[in-house]
């Protein structure tokens, strides 16, 4: 690689540096002698000294807080690191830590990373955009900061996910981090607390109306497609009403998704596809009742209707087959309270706040719990499920784990073992009549770096229920029939790479396939796919 930069800005620049892996010739013709101690060192050796030092570090916050540092000094080296295992770096820069760094946003920030656009820049956003350096942006994950995880509104705070996703692109799909932008729409926040912390960084004022809101969203979002024609638009952790209502907005329009919906909703139709390979029947032969009608069950919903569309049920047929229940009971066709998103599942049934009730009514073969209440599948409703079915599907996705619907020791322990069941959590493996049994997680981490790389990879124009579709059904044709056996309704995590590449192979040839993709066919899209990951490999240098 060339390069006019010599010395010190080179040694500091975080995308070209090597640190001390500089060569003794790259230290003479880049004017860096001096400048680093005497030792060259190879890659192995870095990585074994980040490892020794993340060692000393007390806390998975600490550790947190160090990595992003690095990623500050050397992208490459980060990346490296992260990529040597992401299943184990995965908790430590994303899901639970992330929610920590979240909450402490402001007090442990030390440098920009991605763009904050501000509502006081209303009318500039696309000026505002021009300043990012790179030109060639292919996604941008987007928040108002509206609902960060389970943590409401935490305004600015909530700038930890967008940064935290992208890096998961990266480090387990390997799409390249010079085409990823993090991005905070800040339109203030209504949490008080934060609105006095004179360490907070965002715009301090309350959230404006709705419609205020949706101007800017819309602003920005046509701001990108002038600033960046090419480029992604990935919605996280808004409410879930503005969520549902942004996605539905654009998503016929631009290139956009909703991880919250529609990665949850992914996966979770990857675990109904190997619970029904478990049993032996078909999609279109379940009944699956939801406990919870927020942004995550419903675009379950939709997505799993939409499968069993492609399987050869009507609208009318494959939406009959799913039920809803929130919190002010079943979701039914004499309740005047529902949003239009959840008006095509009120079906005329009698009304019930009991959800006892609704299962008995409803005889559904499958309960997924996407209601933010633990313990919500207590002893009776999982009993009433293993009553009704031979194999109950029971998928408790609610997070953190105390907010889990049932436990996998409840699950399996109210149905003699029976239970097919998923969290939104990692448990441990358990141990019940002499078996040892992996409880399996829903983790949207399986499908949205997938999704990045098959966008990126294509330079799709749209976001499909298809594609999405073609990725759950890539990650359960992943999981064997031993690890079925076993309870896995997910592939390990110990290759994910592999996983995710696979994976987004088979979104692209969806994409290829629906005349979707701005590039030309290749004749290997697996190859194709797997030419544009990004390697985390040191330049050799030469002077310009
Ligand atoms: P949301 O706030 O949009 O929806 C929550 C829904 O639960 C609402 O329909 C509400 O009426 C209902 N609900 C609340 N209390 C209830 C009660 N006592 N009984 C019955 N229903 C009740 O939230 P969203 O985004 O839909 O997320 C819901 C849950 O799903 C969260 O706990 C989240 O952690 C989980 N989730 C899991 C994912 C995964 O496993 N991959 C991904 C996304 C979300």
């Amino acid at each position: 690689m060339k390069t006019d930069l010599r010395g010190t800005e080179l040694l500091l620049d975080p995308r070209l540096t090597k640190s001390t892996a500089f060569t003794a010739k790259e230290r003479e013709s880049l004017g860096l002698v001096g400048l680093l101690p005497d030792a060259v060192e190879d890659e192995d050796l870095q990585i074994r000294r980040v490892h020794q030092q993340l060692g000393h570090k007390n806390t998975d916050l600490d550790r947190y807080i160090y990595l992003n540092a690095l990623l500050d000094h050397d992208e490459t080296l980060f990346y490296k690191v992260l990529m040597s295992d992401p299943a184990h770096f995965l908790p430590i820069v994303y899901d639970p830590t992330i929610a920590e760094a979240c909450l402490k946003f402001g007090h442990i920030y030390r440098g920009p990373r991605g763009m904050y656009l501000s509502l006081s820049r209303k009318g500039h956003v696309r000026d505002v955009l021009r300043n990012w350096p790179e030109k060639d942006v292919r996604v941008i994950c987007v928040t108002d900061g509206g609902r960060i995880l389970g943590l409401g509104d935490i305004g600015a705070n909530g700038m930890g996910i967008p940064i935290g996703k992208l890096q998961l692109y990266t480090a387990t799909a390997a799409v390249p981090p010079r085409v990823l932008l993090p991005a905070f729409l800040d339109a203030g926040t209504n949490n008080d607390e934060l609105l006095h912390d004179p360490l907070y960084l965002g715009l301090r004022r309350t959230r404006p109306r709705t419609e205020e809101l949706y101007e800017f969203v819309d602003e920005f979002v046509s701001a990108v497609q002038d600033v960046f024609p090419l480029c992604c638009i990935h919605f996280e952790d808004w409410t879930g009403v503005d969520a549902v209502h942004l996605l539905k907005r654009y998503r016929d329009k631009v290139c956009c998704y909703n991880d919250d919906i529609q990665g949850t909703a992914a996966v979770t139709l990857a675990g109904l596809m190997n619970a029904v390979r478990i049993k032996g029947s078909k999609l279109s032969e379940e009944r699956i009742l939801f406990l919870g009608a927020g942004s995550a069950g419903i675009g379950i919903a939709d997505l799993v209707a939409s499968a069993m569309r492609q399987e050869g049920l009507s609208e009318e047929e494959a939406r009959g087959r799913i039920s809803l229940f929130d919190i002010h009971g079943l979701i039914e066709s004499s309740r005047k309270d529902l949003e239009d998103f959840q008006k095509p599942y009120a079906h005329s049934m009698k009304p019930t706040k009991d959800f006892v009730e609704a299962i008995e009514a409803f005889k559904p073969t499958a309960i997924i719990g996407v209601s933010t209440v633990g313990k919500a599948f207590n002893k009776k409703v999982v009993e009433a499920m293993g009553r009704l079915n031979h194999r109950p599907i029971i998928f408790a996705l609610s997070n953190p784990t105390d907010h889990a619907e049932c436990t996998p020791r409840e699950a399996y322990g109210w149905t003699n073992g029976r239970a097919i069941y998923a969290a939104g959590v990692q448990f441990p493996p358990l141990h019940l009549d002499g078996k040892t049994l992996v409880p399996s997680q829903a983790n949207n981490v399986y499908i949205f770096p997938a999704m990045g790389m098959a966008i990126y990879a294509t330079q799709a124009k749209r976001v499909t229920d298809e594609m999405f579709v073609a990725a759950a059904k890539a990650v359960a044709d992943q999981v064997t029939q031993h690890q079925l056996d076993d309870g896995m309704l997910f592939p390990p995590q110990s290759n994910l790479l592999e996983v995710e590449l696979d994976t987004a192979s088979k979104v692209a040839e969806s994409i290829f396939e629906k005349g979707l993709a701005r590039v030309e066919r290749p004749d290997d899209v697996g190859s194709f796919i797997r030419s544009h990951a990004y390697e985390p490999r040191y330049p050799s240098f030469t002077r310009h």
